[in-house]
């Protein structure tokens, strides 16, 4: 159902994020009919724009038809500095405009795309104009990543937020939940009776998330330098998607029943010393190497990059989550920049049978059934089993199960953030994280940034552009292999 009436404030939209995110995701939920009768897009930043001029430059990815034409007259745009106290009185003015030409109802989603250190200020001063809470009308502030920079960053961020909002109306974007493969991993697990009953310590091996990408740092290596894979990937999108693998079935599908769970999955996770990360831990940075014949950087190389830089581009590790369901069951998480492939996805390796029948042919550990759950590209999910090869004797074979979203006539995957920014606008925040668990995902990693800070004897692996990261990463898994996509 469409949205009630509102504003969408964007703070920051004349960044990169508007144009190439959010303004296509709103079009398309536009052209879907899913936005509110009376509904407008502000854009707010410090750059001087006319809403035309702000047309034209947010609407640089959207495709030369009249109904872009019809979208982008519901986008406007007001210079507002974030710092700048004034300013505010600016953008009351121009809401309240607004809603009497448009005949807009005054609820406001509130989206920061700005650098984080401008959140609490956009906040505080939103607030104090006003703007932050009302009795009749709805006020929601979405907030971007990355959600502080480490535990206690992450904190005071939650207390500044929170002494402007309340937490029902704070919407920290994580994006990884919402693509369309990941909220499947719910009905995957919850929506069939096969799984579930196998789906813990007795039956299972060991899991595996990979979330891997071909592309390097780009132009985003001043970010990045300051940031790393534990941080910029680790730390929210693949916990987040331990969390789903993780959780237990909640009493019903809805946002606070969902995130508990969630929650109390970052709060089983075994922490892991300092004195440990060596042993659960791996880091590794790409350095230069030749892919299909070309030259490619090392990472430090790359712009913006530090040519002595330690920031890690791969991460792997190992890890427990001490709890009834995952006892003894080990995880195993990588992610990295320039791999071989752009492949995410979930691997839930299965025990083998308990008596070996069969002539055991194939490569080790094939006779282990496998689901694997690919989050993306060519989503789906993927059973692997045992067959009968066919002739003589007994020969098994392993033999695959293969769901393709792509199979499915006229289904078109919606983009995370068009099922995002749908979902706030109805007041949904299951698919967004919460305060706590956030702290919880920053309180596991916190240890291993403090170990890599101040021990120089950690070492950064290196490991060629291309490849599946530093070889050591092969020796955390030491009852088997990672699984490799491609
Ligand atoms: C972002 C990270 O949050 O996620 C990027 O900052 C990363 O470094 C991106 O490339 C990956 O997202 P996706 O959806 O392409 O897997």
């Amino acid at each position: 159902k469409k949205p009630k009436s509102h504003i969408l404030v964007i703070f920051g939209a004349s960044g990169d994020l508007t144009k190439r995110k959010l303004v296509p995701a709103l079009f398309d939920l536009f052209r879907q009919g899913l936005i509110p009768e009376n509904f407008a897009v502000l854009g707010a930043s410090r750059t001087r724009l006319s809403d035309d001029e702000f047309r034209e430059k947010a609407g640089e990815f959207l495709p030369a038809d009249q109904d872009a034409e019809n979208f982008k007259k519901l986008l406007f745009y007001e210079s507002v500095s974030p710092t700048e106290q004034l300013d505010y009185k600016k953008l009351k003015d121009r809401l309240e405009d607004l809603e009497k030409k448009k005949n807009i109802t005054p609820n406001y989603i509130f989206y920061l795309s700005t650098p984080p250190s401008v959140y609490e200020i956009i906040a505080k001063n939103l607030a104090e104009k006003g703007l932050s809470k009302s009795e009749k009308y709805f006020r929601r502030l979405i907030v971007e990543k990355p959600f502080g920079t480490d535990l206690k960053s992450a904190q005071q961020l939650n207390i500044d937020l929170l002494s402007f909002f309340n937490e029902n109306q704070v919407y920290r974007i994580d994006h990884y939940l919402g693509k369309e493969s990941v909220q499947n991993m719910l009905v995957t697990r919850f929506g069939n009776g096969i799984f579930e009953p196998l789906w813990n310590r007795n039956f299972i091996e060991r899991v595996e998330v990979t979330s891997a990408e071909s592309l390097g740092v780009e132009s985003r290596g001043g970010y990045y330098d300051h940031s790393g894979a534990l941080r910029d990937m680790l730390q929210n999108h693949l916990l987040q998607l331990v969390g789903f693998v993780a959780m237990e079935p909640p009493v019903v599908i809805e946002a606070d029943a969902i995130r508990n769970e969630i929650v109390k999955v970052f709060q089983s996770l075994r922490p892991i010393k300092e004195n440990q990360v060596c042993e659960f831990v791996i880091r590794g940075q790409y350095t230069s190497s030749t892919i299909k014949g070309e030259k490619v950087k090392g990472y430090r190389e790359e712009p913006g990059v530090d040519q002595n830089s330690r920031t890690e581009t791969f991460v792997a590790m190992k890890f427990f989550i001490d709890n009834w369901r995952w006892g003894g069951v080990p995880f195993f998480i990588r992610t990295g920049k320039k791999l071989p492939a752009r492949v995410t996805e979930v691997v839930i390796h299965f025990k083998q049978v308990p008596h070996h029948l069969f002539n055991q042919v194939g490569i080790p550990g094939a006779e282990n059934n496998q689901l694997v759950i690919r989050i993306q590209p060519d989503e789906g999910v993927l059973l692997k089993f045992r067959m009968k090869t066919p002739g003589a004797g007994f020969q098994v074979q392993t033999v695959n199960m293969d769901f393709h979203y792509s199979d499915m006539a006229e289904v078109r995957l919606p983009s995370a953030y068009e099922r995002l920014l749908l979902d706030c606008m109805q007041g949904d925040a299951t698919l967004y994280s919460r305060g706590d668990a956030v702290e919880e995902a920053w309180k596991f990693v916190q240890p291993i940034l403090n170990a890599w800070e101040f021990n120089p004897d950690i070492p950064v692996f290196g490991y060629p552009a291309g490849t599946w990261g530093p070889e050591s990463s092969d020796k955390l898994i030491n009852n088997g292999q990672w699984r490799y996509p491609c």
